[in-house]
């Protein structure tokens, strides 16, 4: 793993963004795996403003999402499709018909799950997979305890996940409680991975990523075992790497 020690969020975000602009430019039509979540806002930011530059160009680039929530449709303004238009994919010039995430409306789990792995296939696996962290360790939706194995299967959301996240949302019980994740195996297949960390409430979580044992219950922590990972975090979310004299 390579760390880099960002001083600030804004630090973290143009650094992160440097790796993915350097993907794009090295691969023009590379397949990018991307994730929501507040951490890489501001990393889109900075692509949208070097595209408006016209330092980048995402004409032959291919997207494919991490999660979605189940039950939530593209145009809801909560949902992940609507998060990756409104962030990056409407201020680009990436083809719409290029960038993929899980259908929230399909109920039928299965195929939802077989359809979205087919097409991680299709576009013969990713190059860059962005990643963010939850709180308790999560990478994707994959909550504390899933099996390393899973390729996209539907996630029952943790309270702590749920809690979390209802800050987006106008009450807790509208957080969908279910979602469509890229399982564990499906990340660790991505050529290259690029993991996002800012803030107090990621130290510890982070911490155990790096130097803690490879346990299903710290999910992040299996990317010990990936041989190109990239962790892009500030100072804050290193603070307890730092503190142990680790970094
Ligand atoms: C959600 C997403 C994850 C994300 C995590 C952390 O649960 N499914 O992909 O990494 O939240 O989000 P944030 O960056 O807002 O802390």
């Amino acid at each position: 793993m390579v760390i880099y020690n960002a001083k600030d969020y804004n630090d973290m975000s143009r650094k992160a963004a440097n790796i993915i602009s350097a993907q794009i430019i090295i691969k023009p039509n590379c397949v990018l795996g991307l994730a929501t979540g507040s951490t890489p806002e501001g990393t889109y930011k900075q692509l949208v403003e070097w595209y408006k530059k016209g330092d980048l160009d995402f004409a032959q680039v291919k997207a494919v999402n991490l999660d979605e929530y189940k039950g939530l449709s593209k145009d809801n303004d909560q949902s992940y499709a609507y998060f990756m238009r409104k962030h990056l994919f409407d201020n680009v010039n990436i083809d719409i018909n290029n960038t993929f995430i899980p259908n929230g409306l399909e109920a039928d789990s299965k195929k939802e799950c077989t359809r979205y792995n087919e097409v991680i296939k299709s576009l013969g696996g990713v190059d860059l997979q962005l990643l963010g962290i939850g709180g308790n360790g999560h990478i994707g939706f994959n909550e504390p305890g899933e099996a390393f194995e899973k390729e996209t299967h539907c996630v029952k959301l943790t309270d702590d996940t749920i809690k979390a996240n209802s800050r987006f949302f106008s009450s807790l019980d509208l957080v969908p409680k279910f979602a469509y994740s890229m399982g564990i195996k499906s990340i660790m297949q991505a050529k290259s991975i690029l993991l996002v960390a800012s803030g107090k409430s990621k130290a510890e979580a982070l911490y155990k990523t790096i130097y803690g044992e490879i346990v299903p219950s710290v999910p992040a922590s299996i990317l010990q075992l990936h041989n190109n990972v990239t962790i892009v975090a500030d100072d804050d979310a290193l603070s307890i790497i730092k503190e142990k004299g680790l970094l």
